[in-house]
Formats: structure tokens, sequence, C-alpha cells
């Protein structure tokens, strides 16, 4: 009996950890929304601390000035493609956005994007934001 108990525990603690693991606002994510995504990366302030925008710092070409502080977001999705061997424009964008200083593009720094995206968007958000990205071609 002590070991049938004991089973069961192990079960619901490992559904549980399965469950959690939907993305850092807890609830699993939907699919991207394109619309959704694109209305996100363009507000001034975004997530729960209210950091800068994406567009505080991503310009989207060249028409709106230089690319002093992040890179361009046209093309976003066709750089992806090939930034990193062996890594898809869709995985190389969550990355950007979650652990922004494993890849560190050209001409930029460590630490020049804002760093906790990953802790202050939810999942949700996080696969919009990829999803309109991702059309950037
Ligand atoms: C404080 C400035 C800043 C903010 C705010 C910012 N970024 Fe960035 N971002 C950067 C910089 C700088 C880089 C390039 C350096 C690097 O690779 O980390 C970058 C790189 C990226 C890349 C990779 C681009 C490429 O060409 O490889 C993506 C994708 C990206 N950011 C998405 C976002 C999204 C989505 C948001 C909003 C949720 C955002 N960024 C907010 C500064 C910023």
């Amino acid at each position: 009996m002590k070991k049938l108990i004991l089973a069961i525990t192990l079960l619901t603690l490992v559904a549980l950890v399965i469950a959690g693991c939907g993305g850092s606002g807890g609830a699993a994510a939907g699919p991207g929304d394109v619309a959704r995504g694109k209305a996100l990366y363009n507000k001034s302030t975004i997530g729960t601390k209210s950091a800068e925008g994406c567009v505080a710092c991503h310009k989207y070409d060249e028409k709106e000035g230089k690319a002093e502080k992040a890179p361009y977001t046209k093309e976003t999705a066709k750089r992806s493609a090939t930034r990193v061997p062996g890594m898809g424009a869709e995985e190389y964008i969550k990355e950007s956005l979650l652990s922004p200083d494993k890849y560190i593009v050209e001409g930029f720094n460590k630490g020049d994007m804002y760093q906790k995206f990953g802790a202050e968007l939810s999942a949700q958000e996080i696969a919009d934001l990829i999803a309109y990205l991702l059309t950037e071609k």
C-alpha cells in the first residue's frame, strides 16, 4: 500500500511539472497570433513590469533611421533562418527573446537586449510575438 501511495504521489508530481512547463505565464499557450503579436511588438511598453517595448530599440527599416540600438525588424525571419547553423527561424527568434545573450548579432553587445522578457511575458505573448516576427521575411 505504501508503494502505491508513493507511486501516485510521484505520478502527480510528474504531471504537475509537465503542466508547468507551458511557459513563464503558467497557462499553456495556444498557437501564436500574427495580428496580436504585431500589436504587442509595436507597444511602447510590454510585460508585467512595463519594460520598454520592442520598438523602443528595434527600428523597422532604414527609412526609420539607423539600426543603432538593435537590428531592424524588417527581414527578421529571413535573417533568423541562417544566424545559427542547424537552428530554424522560429527556434532562433524564441531564443533571441528568452536568452538574448546566447547569440549576439554582429555590432551589438551582451546585455544590449532586455534580458527579462522570459519572466515578464506570458507564454501566449511569446508565441504571438514569434508568429508575427516569422512574417517579417
Ligand atoms: C533595450 C533594447 C531592446 C529591446 C527593448 C528589445 N530588443 Fe531585441 N534586440 C536588441 C539587440 C541589441 C539585439 C541584438 C543583440 C543580440 O543578439 O542580443 C536584439 C536582437 C533581437 C532579435 C534577433 C534579431 C536578429 O537579427 O538576429 C530578435 C528576434 C529580437 N531582438 C526580438 C525582440 C522582441 C520581440 C522584443 C520585444 C519583446 C525586443 N527584441 C526588445 C535590443 C532590444
